[in-house]
């Protein structure tokens, strides 16, 4: 269990009482088959045509153009504005999406300015009424596709829209027929929040780094833009730093159950960042500390108190010897040389010091520690960030927490977010996704109940700004939900637990709240069913759901 701390009032204990929110404006209309002259529409495009609002998470505004559908044809091109790698970035990830389903060749080419409307165009920056940094502009008429942004971010969110309003055959894994339609009209969207945020604990269970990849390949389509790796603790410690090799060779032998072990080599680790960047996902690499860190007390003697290493750790609990010895000189040199070697091979801008469930520390030792550690974070180039317990060692202008847990240290959280710091979130009796469903043991073997159990409609049904009495809502930089493994022991079961409720999430972080909507947002959600299934993604049918025949 990674926890001691029960919320207080119980696990539902500051369920939100939701009421008066406008109810999602739902856009229906009939799309009739367009008389294109040079571009004609396959039979019955129409009818296989998505509706441009059923996307998860919902977008802003949508403006069906009824009658008009897009055909991709097996010789169009993607077209991006020359001399832009954020556009080619974005086309070619819509080209690695579209061609294994449609078999087309689909060349990346130079947008010319000037050239007529045709095929798919990715177009940087140029008209467009969207202004948000992460916003983009989707047009479709019948010959053209056109995604607009000023930024990478906003061209990598609309190809995740682009590739939900393409028929649910895109998501196969391998050839298929098309018709391949898209319906006329145009999408005006941007997030709500700047951080929306999932969070993987590879340190209790390792996920080799085919299966992170697999993992962000599906948080990718619904606009997740930052991918935490909870990358050391008790169990393990899964990145190699050269200059202190036994961490992985000690710290990476371990694991849950003694079954979960390894570790990320610095290239396997660049090749997951780099995964991740090129399909809009800033990784964000955590180590923990000053607790959760018996994997680093096992490697190296002087890291313990009493200079003594204790065996690995592969229990499901906190280590009781799981603590750095706060007070040592040796405990900063070590983690200058971690954080030093972490930002050189971290390109965001972040890097997350932890800070949750310390014990038997005082206050002052918390803050010293915190202060120290993000003093080293700032000194490498990089911004700190940690679980909200660190907040009272980090200066709050410039820093972001996580919180996850109600009734632990509300008053700091407060105050730190009113001097200016950023709180992300993530409230363990809502948004953490190794809760189990149900309470129901045989439906779900893997998931915890310490939070209580979570439906998809509630994590779905709370609201970031409402989570902490006093917290001003500017205050509130996004939403994060984190899976802790300390159940889990293989990738299928990662996912089962996180798909779907990561998509409800998601929305939160995306959607404004006048968006949000939970019987729209279970018709949208039961249309990824088929997607998620095509694409092999072992989520949960779970109950409350209309999922349709073949999900
Ligand atoms: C946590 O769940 N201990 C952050």
């Amino acid at each position: 269990m990674k926890s001691t701390v029960t919320p207080p009032g119980g696990r539902r204990g500051r369920r939100l009482k939701l009421t008066g929110l406008a109810a999602l404006m739902v856009v229906t209309g009939t799309l009739t088959t367009a008389a294109a002259a040079d571009r004609p529409a396959a039979p019955g495009a129409s009818r296989v045509a998505v509706p441009l609002d059923r996307v998860v998470p919902a977008p802003v505004s949508v403006r069906p153009d009824a009658g008009t559908v897009f055909t991709l044809g097996a010789g169009d091109a993607i077209q991006a504005s020359a001399g832009s790698a954020d556009a080619r970035a974005a086309a070619d990830l819509l080209g690695s999406v579209l061609r294994r389903p449609t078999g087309y060749e689909l060349p990346v080419t130079e947008l010319r300015p000037g050239a007529r409307a045709d095929g798919i165009r990715i177009v940087l920056g140029g008209p467009n009424e969207v202004t948000h940094p992460e916003g983009y502009q989707l047009d479709v008429t019948k010959d053209a596709v056109t995604l607009r942004a000023d930024r990478r971010a906003g061209l990598m969110n609309g190809v995740a829209t682009l590739r939900q309003l393409l028929p649910v055959r895109v998501d196969a894994r391998g050839r298929v027929d098309g018709p391949w339609t898209v319906a006329g009209g145009r999408v005006l969207d941007h997030p709500r929040y700047a951080y929306r945020g999932s969070m993987l604990d590879v340190a209790r269970t390792f996920l080799p780094e085919k299966a992170v990849k697999r993992y962000i390949d599906t948080i990718a389509r619904y606009k997740i833009n930052y991918l935490h790796l909870h990358l050391t603790d008790d169990q393990g410690w899964r990145v190699e730093i050269t200059s202190r090799p036994e961490l992985t060779r000690i710290g990476g032998s371990s694991g849950l159950a003694g079954v979960t072990k390894g570790f990320y080599t610095k290239a396997q680790y660049a090749s997951i960042v780099q995964y991740a960047w090129a399909r809009g996902i800033t990784v964000i690499p955590e180590i923990e500390g000053p607790d959760h860190a018996h994997a680093a007390l096992a490697s190296y003697a002087e890291l313990n108190c009493d200079g003594t290493a204790p065996p690995v750790y592969s229990g499901f609990l906190k280590s009781d010897d799981g603590r750095l010895c706060v007070e040592k000189p040796v405990t900063y040199t070590f983690m200058d040389q971690v954080i030093g070697e972490l930002a050189t091979m971290t390109p965001g801008p972040y890097i997350h010091i932890g800070g949750d469930e310390t014990q038997g520390r005082t206050p002052a030792q918390i803050t010293e520690y915190f202060r120290k550690v993000s003093a080293l974070v700032i000194k490498h180039g990089k911004k700190p960030i940690g679980w909200q317990e660190s907040l009272p060692g980090l200066t709050p202008k410039g820093a972001t927490a996580t919180f996850w847990i109600n009734g632990v240290n509300n008053d700091e959280v407060v105050a730190a977010g009113k001097a200016g710091a950023k709180i992300v979130m993530a409230p363990a009796t809502e948004a953490y996704l190794d809760m189990k469903y149900t309470p129901e043991k045989p439906e779900y073997p893997t998931g915890n109940t310490w939070a209580g159990s979570t439906t998809v409609q509630d994590a779905y049904s709370w609201r970031p700004e409402a989570v902490l009495k006093g917290l001003p809502a500017s205050a509130v930089t996004g939403v994060a939900a984190p899976l802790f493994t300390d159940t889990v022991f293989g990738y299928d079961t990662t996912e089962h637990l996180a798909f779907p409720r990561l998509l409800a999430i998601a929305e939160l972080g995306w959607t404004r709240e006048a968006g949000l909507n939970w019987t729209s947002f279970r018709e949208r959600l039961a249309a990824q069913g088929p997607r998620l299934r095509q694409d092999g993604v072992n989520y949960y049918r779970a109950p409350g759901v209309p999922w349709p025949y073949g999900s």
